[in-house]
């Protein structure tokens, strides 16, 4: 018997442009723009099935929103994908699955610290064009109306960086871009920059003995906040993995030490604070704003690297998968540099926090969408308007329906609504996905547009509104 979330994580091949799709309901007049999104789209590079989730190769979806919806999806023509196509072989070190190069070959890779260009995590702007981003060097740019590849941006010029992380921020205070860059060596360094059009400008930099693993990071106006936790690469073990073929999830690995904030002041680039804390696993932040003399951080945290070391295909295609549990954590960091204090707001599984970006990141809030679950599939199987810090929800769910991340899209002021949630999502009933837009406020379906195909289950999206074409979250 097939469980029905493993279709999820199957491959779709199939390229659409500009398809017009039906739509069943009414999408607000209001509502136009282009909401971007990406994910796998392939699982497999030759006759060989890939290790872990995040190997798999990037597909970017995009819907036009206008007085209708028009779907078109591109894999991204990444180094990666050029070589997996053309030869059936991995070329870099994936993060599960070694390359299939000679040993002199990754050898080099390790020495030269070639990483991946297959760019499965999310979509930025950067210096204005539309980019397919993940923990990489470099980025790959698409053209906003295809979704073809039309080019690659360093990352990592003007920084001693030997990547920069998959999660960039909209500083909407100084109107930038903020990252941070990690370099790997004798000792791990962060370093926080902001990105203008023109401009990298390094603001703080931190290091580390080990090497923490930070997928994303906090930012209010003043602070950017970086979970420097216990978990991380095995430096040693990724080098013998020249020979071994140990992958990054092999060698990812608990270090014996706290876990800690680390709380940078991001107008003196100083070290603020570093607040110890019981170890935690974090991949996304809510939010994080001032409360009098502390710093609250909201955040999906688990208990330990399974987080990272339990999302391989083979467990999550299975009958019974094994799923790390997030929940929905606040976190409070004295700025004096005392031990930070956690309670959970809401019990998961949950990931992928949302939240009104433009007009609350940094500031008090009172609500943030997630997809959640029981914790039975591999992937959630409602949406949620969780009020913080109380923990109620009001969810939508349908049977055999697994919806990615919820995208929430502020209405203009001069309409009586709050918004609307946009999320893709993989309908198992039926072998086919659908785009979904919600009230915001009662989370009730206002309209759907059904897609010509299956795509497999997503990673992170913008909206971009084609009146103010700024992104809508982190
Ligand atoms: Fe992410």
């Amino acid at each position: 018997m097939t469980v029905p979330h493993r279709s999820g994580f199957e491959t779709q091949s199939e390229e659409v442009t500009s398809e017009r799709l039906p739509v069943e309901g009414s999408i607000p007049a209001w509502l136009a723009g282009r909401y971007v999104g990406n994910g796998p789209g392939q699982f497999e590079v030759g006759d060989r099935t890939l290790g872990h989730w995040f190997d798999s190769l990037a597909m970017v979806r995009g819907f036009d929103i206008d007085d209708g919806v028009s779907y078109t999806n591109r894999f991204v023509r990444s180094r990666d994908y050029a070589f997996a196509r053309d030869r059936g072989r991995v070329r870099t070190q994936f993060p599960g699955t070694p390359p299939d190069r000679p040993v002199w070959t990754r050898l080099r890779q390790a020495l030269t610290g070639e990483f991946p260009d297959n760019p499965v995590i999310g979509v930025a702007r950067i210096g204005g064009e539309l980019a397919a981003i993940t923990e990489s060097p470099v980025a790959l740019t698409l053209d906003p109306d295809t979704l073809e590849t039309t080019g690659r941006i360093d990352l990592t010029a003007g920084l001693d960086a030997d990547l920069t992380l998959g999660h960039p921020h909209y500083d909407p205070w100084r109107e930038t871009l903020v990252n941070l860059g990690v370099s790997y060596g004798r000792e791990t360094t962060y370093t926080l920059f902001r990105r203008d059009k023109q401009t990298v400008e390094p603001t703080a930099t931190v290091a580390f003995d080990d090497a923490p693993y930070v997928h994303s990071f906090a930012l209010t106006e003043r602070y950017a906040v970086l979970p420097a936790m216990p978990f991380g690469l095995n430096a040693t073990e990724l080098l013998l993995g020249v020979i071994t073929r140990a992958t990054f999830v092999d060698a990812f690995e608990r270090f014996d030490r706290p876990g800690e904030f680390v709380v940078v002041d991001r107008e003196t680039g100083e070290v603020a604070a570093r607040n110890r804390v019981d170890p935690l696993f974090v991949y996304h932040h809510a939010n994080a704003f001032a409360d009098g003399d502390d710093l609250v951080v909201d955040l999906v945290g688990y208990r330990d690297q399974q987080a990272v070391t339990d999302l391989t295909l083979a467990n999550l295609r299975s009958d019974s998968p094994s799923v790390p549990r997030g929940d929905l954590r606040r976190y409070r960091l004295p700025l004096d540099g005392g031990r930070a204090t956690g309670e959970t707001l809401r019990e998961g599984h949950m990931e992928f926090p949302v939240i009104d970006y433009p007009g609350r990141l940094g500031r008090p809030y009172d609500r943030v969408y997630v997809a959640e679950s029981d914790g039975d599939a591999a992937l959630p199987t409602r949406l949620a308007r969780v009020a913080v810090p109380d923990g109620d929800a009001v969810t939508w769910a349908e049977p055999g329906a697994f919806p990615g991340e919820p995208t929430f899209v502020r209405a203009p002021e001069a309409t009586d609504a709050d918004g609307v949630v946009l999320s893709v999502v993989f309908d198992a009933e039926t072998d086919d996905s659908f785009l979904v837009v919600l009230d915001a406020t009662t989370m009730t379906e206002r309209a759907r547009a059904p897609l010509p195909h299956r795509l497999p289950y997503g990673f992170h999206g913008q909206f971009y509104a084609a009146t103010d074409p700024v992104r809508s979250m982190a």
